[in-house]
């Protein structure tokens, strides 16, 4: 349920500029509750410059969120600008461990209000040492006690990452058996921008406890304005 903010109603009234303006009127005209404006969060990324970073860190960044990302030397220039980077190792925690204290995500790791964490679709039948690390992982996190959300895509489409495409046909056949069908939900293909939306909703909405995100959630991930 959306809350009544004031502040944000009288600003939005206010401030008559740009696309926003004929919303702006209706709620006013209307007396319809304006929603509370999407709270900004401070988040630290670990691999900020990787394929799925270059496309999560620049949608935080212009959705107005502070992003820190831990960077190895060599790789700064990977980095989205408008992110700031903590120069560091993730293999070495008193390397960065200080940087994470005013976070209040971490796109990856430690004691903080939500942890982001991207595991891999398990059980599936290939890749089982890879699985074993992530379900390690995910056990980890759940003894913590974190507030923490695990996504568990299985293969992201996008640039330079195609190939997959090729077992659509197989992925259509095996949702539609019975036998095959829970697995090749699980397993389904997910793309770069589905991802990086899934990611920023989860950063968004952190919740109590741990949330598993498979690929079907991830598929529908929509963002609020
Ligand atoms: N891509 C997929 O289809 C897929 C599917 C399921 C799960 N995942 C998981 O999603 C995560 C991101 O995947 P990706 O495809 O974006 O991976 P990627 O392109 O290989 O990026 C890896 C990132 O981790 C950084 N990194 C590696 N070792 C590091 C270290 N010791 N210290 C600091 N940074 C380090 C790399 O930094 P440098 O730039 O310095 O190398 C890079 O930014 C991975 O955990 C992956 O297993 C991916």
């Amino acid at each position: 349920m959306q809350k009544t903010n004031w502040r944000n109603l009288t600003e939005s009234t206010l401030c008559m500029s740009g696309s926003a303006f004929p919303f702006c009127i209706l709620h006013f005209a209307f007396f319809i509750p304006y929603p509370a404006r999407m709270k900004s969060r401070h988040v630290f990324v670990t691999g900020g410059t990787g394929y799925l970073g270059g496309a999560l860190v620049p949608r935080l960044v212009e959705r107005g969120h502070t992003v820190r990302a831990l960077v190895r030397p060599g790789s700064t220039g990977k980095l989205s600008p408008g992110c700031v980077p903590v120069p560091g190792n993730a293999l070495e925690g008193a390397t960065f461990a200080d940087a994470i204290a005013p976070a209040d995500t971490f796109v990856q790791l430690v004691g903080v209000a939500h942890f982001v964490y991207v595991s891999v679709a398990q059980p599936a039948p290939v890749m089982k040492a890879y699985q074993a690390v992530r379900a390690e992982a995910e056990s980890l996190l759940r003894a913590s006690g974190l507030n923490a959300t695990i996504l568990r895509p299985w293969y992201i489409l996008g640039p330079g990452h195609r190939w997959p495409v090729l077992m659509k046909p197989l992925y259509w056949l095996c949702e539609r058996l019975p036998a095959t069908r829970d697995g090749a939900r699980r397993t389904g293909l997910v793309t770069l921008p589905q991802m990086a939306a899934a990611l920023v909703q989860a950063v968004e909405n952190p919740r109590s406890g741990v949330r598993i995100v498979e690929a079907p959630e991830i598929r529908t991930a929509t963002l609020a304005p």
